[in-house]
């Protein structure tokens, strides 16, 4: 691979040892991916953030980074932790919340900006601006949406590629990268609901699990009907990208130079049969409302709130509605307050998807994402049972 003259000097060790390791790690990334160069991106994204995903290991090495005194060189957010506030359900052995807390503050310590999933609400990227992001559905997101340029990293190497503020000529960056090489046809008869986008999303990255695949038959999405499929799509589909009919930048270009391997046609309808059983009802104990898997922009929360707020009063006694969302997203305190009486909680940073919540006594997950439908089971030891955002908020406030 060339490397620029500064680029030889980081690797030589120039800047230390951190930044040498970054570049050593990168360059061999990129020649096992046959990359020409690197490229300078504007915007890392780092995952891998949950003590419960990434255990000592992982602790030691972000640690041992930032007592390097090692520094992103590029704005850099990171994926959100674990739930660590109070919540009424229970704690969290005080050594787990100690570590990750250890992770967080070493990540500050490097110059990460905040933490959160969907980095897009926080700083917007541009049309064919290159990134190094490792959160699926932002990745999804950036390419699909907004025409800019990001691989799928792995939450390690994002760590390394925001120190040196580079990442490889490969894959997506480069426009043979982005072709659609799957066709999906939807149908969608009697509309479609919120929640057969993210059955749909999960159904499709079935269908196309390392190929890019072009969508017709949704043009009419809004973006945030675009991310509920992209979140979903992204957890049952390596592919980095989404072509949208109509939606995605440049979506008749990539399709006059698509070459389809395969094509498969979906009926959105029909999959709310075949999932009929995620949407049964729940009863007792241990039961949280949970929307916000990816995190969800300012317009979303202020929507719910106030939809909330037009009902005067809140959940059954010990059931919470947590609204997942940027860490550094700012909501009057007083406002706060009288929302947690109604039971309703921001998971500010958080990710419950990626928390044992079976340790905080939790049995069930109420939720309109497919992605939690995904992993919740597995990573957060609950059950998910998946429904409308509208149909969750009537359900929590039992109307
Ligand atoms: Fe975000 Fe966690 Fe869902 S990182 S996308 S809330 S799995």
């Amino acid at each position: 691979m060339y490397l620029t003259r500064d680029e030889e000097a980081v690797l030589n060790g120039e800047l230390g040892n951190s930044y040498a390791l970054a570049m050593k790690v990168l360059t061999v990334v990129g020649d096992a991916l046959k990359a020409e160069r690197l490229i300078p991106v504007v915007h890392t994204h780092v995952s891998g953030v949950s003590y419960f995903n990434i255990g000592d290991a992982g602790v030691e090495f972000i640690e041992s980074l930032a007592a390097g005194n090692a520094k992103f060189q590029v704005f850099t957010t990171a994926n959100p932790y674990a739930v660590v506030t109070d919540t009424p359900y229970g704690e969290l052995p005080e050594d787990l919340i100690s570590k990750q807390m250890r992770v967080i503050n070493s990540l500050r310590l490097m110059g990460a900006a905040t933490f959160t999933c969907a980095p897009y609400y926080v700083r917007r990227p541009s049309y064919g601006e290159h990134l190094a992001w490792a959160e699926s559905n932002a990745v999804l997101y950036a390419n699909s949406l907004v025409g800019a340029r990001s691989n799928r990293e792995g939450g390690p190497l994002a760590l390394l590629e925001g120190l040196v503020g580079r990442t490889y000529a490969a894959g997506a960056h480069l426009d043979e990268g982005r072709i659609p090489t799957c066709a999906v046809s939807v149908k969608v008869n009697q509309g479609v609901k919120p929640s057969d986008l993210s059955l749909l999303g999960l159904r499709v990255g079935e269908l196309c699990p390392d190929s890019i695949p072009f969508v017709e038959g949704l043009e009419g999405l809004t973006e945030n009907e675009a991310k509920t499929f992209l979140a979903a799509f992204g957890s049952t589909s390596n592919s980095p990208m989404v072509v949208f009919n109509k939606l995605t930048p440049d979506s008749e270009e990539l399709l006059a130079n698509s070459d389809f391997k395969e094509r498969f046609s979906v009926d959105a309808n029909s999959l709310r049969s075949i999932y009929s059983e995620i949407r049964e009802g729940v009863s007792g104990e241990g039961v949280v409302y949970f929307i916000g898997c990816p995190h969800l922009s300012l317009d979303e929360v202020v929507s719910v709130i106030n939809y909330v707020k037009s009902k005067g009063s809140g959940g059954l006694e010990g059931r919470e509605l947590w609204l997942g969302v940027s860490e550094d997203l700012q909501l009057d305190k007083g406002l706060l307050d009288s929302l947690a009486g109604l039971g309703v909680r921001l998971i500010k940073g958080m990710c419950p998807v990626t928390t044992r919540l079976n340790m905080l006594g939790v049995r069930y997950v109420v939720t309109d994402s497919g992605k939690a439908l995904h992993y919740m089971p597995k990573l957060a030891g609950v059950k998910v049972i998946i429904k409308d955002r509208s149909e969750i908020l009537k359900e929590f406030l039992c109307r």
